[in-house]
């Protein structure tokens, strides 16, 4: 593993300026102590900093892997985003300074946002949807997929967002398996100058989905988007968003709701072909998001922040929407591509709106390092004074050209680990106390318990292992909706006779200071541009192709995106290899699940290698894929599957 070697003797460290560490939140370790003499206590004194509407007297109820915190206590997220901020002298603050792709721009103040919510909120009660219903949002990157959010949160019904670049068939599975009443989308979105048809889309996915009663449609630019044909309305089902806004109320009293109520479901790839719906719950997510917003970010009153990612991901709900908002800051929202119409589009939004604190992907940062320096360059970056990562390892040489580019030498760089499931940043530095090493997320935050483990649950103080967390925290998933046997299973059964131990399925090396440096999934979860694809589910995808016999599908080293996807397939009989029914596959894949899980390369085979019980061996494939050395070929049924495999895949490379 050549990644692991350059990570292992990457030594150079950066300590936080004195000049950052003098202005910084957090510059001693007393968070830390205070977290460890009573982690309980911790959580319950950073609960506090929200308001609640009846205060909450336990704590927390952990009976092993089925956590509550706060149970018992109310609140509501929307208050707790808007309503507290209105009262007092942010009332006029920017909330969300949102650019779209074309050019057109808008600036919500938390005003704004306190009356776009409750009306929404009156809209979504109109048409039936109560507490606990559940609301689908399919949305470009717009801010009403904030106030969509927020409505939801404010009458206590539970949000799914799907990212917008599924396909339709993904965005149906998911209203399916949350039985979604209402679905919020739009006509069109633009990504790199062009229209998303997500209106089209909708249609395509509510033909199966017979939950959803009524949808409710953006018009992404003030007439439309010039064509008739993005936006067929139903008579009776569909509805104009800025009509039904016109009539509706601006008051909408909040849901006191119990901490443990459901605030969203987030669907994110497992290792089976079926999404598992991640469940959060109301008063520790909160909780979670905020202190860490806080904390790792650094947050001032007068910071502009701004997280790249979309509402679709975990990343966009934590760090763009509720994080951020919770703690009354200004956030920029930016619908499109970074490199439309130009590859400075993102260093002219800095310049612009005067980014202070700027968090996007190692993926995107490696391609801003194969832009160049010159895009940048164009642009005054001095505002910006701290820089975060996340979504997949940093490569050190990537590490060192963001620090040195972007944050010109002075910006602490964040790189933080977590998940979908952690709701919250577990694993990042400090930025005014840690002494950062590039490539590394060092050490969990105050209040989180990470170690290494063994396959035998022994602890490993410094080499490699499996990452676990150790004690319960405010901001985990409670369940998979609808599945909680699928829960306990995936997360809480690596270790036998240990379900307080939750395994996040990374592995990571721990250095001689205790610093984690993540390595990445051990089990069949692809990590592709920092987002999350499970091998399986790419595997049936395939598989509905009439030409397919079998498919296995593996991850292989990319410059850019770190991963992307190798597929080896058999056909049935009658069906021949060409390379037009390998782009045919490539286009199946990304009309099934979306383009972001779109095959780069297609093998043909006349088998694929198993063992003798007829489990394919992925490892195998993924030497093939990226060119290594056959590892051990014992156990297989038939070891000449995979010597002419290799001949054959070396013979396409070339
Ligand atoms: C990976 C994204 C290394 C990891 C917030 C994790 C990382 C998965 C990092 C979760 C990081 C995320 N360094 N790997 N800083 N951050 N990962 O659910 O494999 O989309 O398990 O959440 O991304 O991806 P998810």
């Amino acid at each position: 593993m050549s990644d692991l070697d350059t990570l292992l003797t990457e030594n150079r460290s950066f300590p936080p300026s004195e000049h950052f560490r003098h202005q910084a939140l957090v510059r001693d370790d007393a968070l830390h102590r205070e977290a460890e003499r009573d982690y309980e206590a911790f959580w319950a004194r950073h609960a506090r900093e929200l308001e609640w509407m009846v205060p909450f007297t336990d704590t927390l109820d952990w009976t092993p892997p089925h956590a509550r915190w706060f149970h018992g206590g109310r609140l509501n997220v929307s208050v707790n985003c808007i309503d507290r901020w209105v009262r007092g002298p942010h009332r006029n603050k920017a909330a969300i300074v949102w650019e779209g792709e074309p050019g057109d721009s808008r600036v919500l103040t938390y005003w704004d946002l306190y009356r776009e919510v409750q009306k929404f909120a009156n809209v979504l009660k109109s048409l039936g949807v109560r507490r606990g219903d559940r609301v689908g949002i399919y949305l470009p990157l717009i801010p009403e997929a904030a106030i969509a959010m927020l409505a939801c949160a404010r009458i206590g019904a539970i949000h799914s967002v799907v990212f917008g670049g599924f396909s339709p068939e993904s965005l149906r599975d998911r209203m399916n398996d949350a039985e979604a009443k209402v679905l919020i989308t739009a006509d069109g979105g633009y990504r790199r100058g062009q229209v998303t048809a997500l209106k089209r889309n909708a249609d395509k996915a509510l033909e199966d989905a017979p939950t959803v009663k009524h949808v409710v449609v953006v018009q992404r630019r003030p007439g439309g988007m010039g064509d008739e044909s993005f936006a067929q309305m139903r008579e009776g089902r569909d509805h104009w968003w800025h009509r039904l806004m016109q009539s509706a109320k601006a008051e909408c009293p909040p849901e006191a709701m119990d901490a443990e109520d459901v605030l969203f479901i987030l669907y994110t790839s497992g290792t089976t072909g079926k999404p598992k719906g991640i469940v959060h719950t109301t008063g520790g997510y909160l909780t979670g998001v905020a202190a860490t917003t806080k904390y790792v970010f650094d947050l001032k009153d007068d910071d502009v922040f701004w997280c790249t990612a979309d509402v679709g991901w975990i990343t966009g709900h934590s760090y763009l929407v509720y994080g951020p908002l919770a703690n009354g800051t200004t956030c920029v929202m930016y619908e499109g591509a970074p490199d439309w119409p130009e590859r400075n589009r993102f260093w002219e939004i800095c310049e612009k709106y005067g980014v202070s604190v700027f968090y996007t992907a190692p993926t995107a940062i490696r391609a801003f390092m194969k832009w160049g320096e010159q895009h940048p360059a164009r642009h005054d970056l001095s505002r910006l004074r701290l820089l975060g990562t996340v979504g997949e390892p940093i490569n050190p040489e990537a590490w060192i050209w963001y620090h040195k580019v972007i944050g010109g030498l002075r910006c602490p760089i964040v790189d933080t680990w977590w998940q979908t499931e952690t709701g919250a940043i577990v694993i990042s530095p400090l930025p005014g106390l840690t002494s950062t090493k590039p490539g590394s997320a060092t050490q969990p935050l105050p209040g989180f318990f990470a170690t290494l483990l063994d396959s035998k649950a022994n602890e490993i103080g410094v080499g490699g292992g499996l990452l676990a967390l150790t004690r319960p925290w405010p901001s985990m998933l409670r369940t998979i909706w609808g599945d909680d046997d699928r829960y306990v299973q995936t997360y809480f059964t690596k270790w036998a006779d240990r379900p307080d131990l939750y395994f996040p399925g990374d592995g990571a090396k721990r250095d001689d200071d205790g610093f984690f440096w993540i390595m990445g999934r051990v089990d069949d979860v692809l990590n592709v541009a920092g987002h999350r694809i499970g091998t399986m589910e790419v595997e049936s995808a395939l598989v509905e192709h009439p030409a397919v016999a079998e498919a296995a599908v593996v991850g292989k080293s990319h410059e850019l995106k770190g991963q992307s996807i190798a597929a080896f397939v058999t056909l049935r009989d009658g069906y021949h290899q060409s390379p037009a029914l390998r782009d045919e596959l490539r286009e199946f894949v990304a009309e099934k699940i979306g383009a972001i899980a779109r095959p780069d390369d297609v093998l043909f085979s006349a088998d694929l290698p198993k063992t003798r019980s007829g489990k394919i061996m992925r490892r195998l494939l993924r030497d093939i894929a990226e060119g290594r050395t056959l590892g051990d070929t014992t156990t297989l049924a038939d070891p000449s599957v995979v010597a002419s495999l290799k001949d054959q895949y070396e013979a396409e490379e070339s």
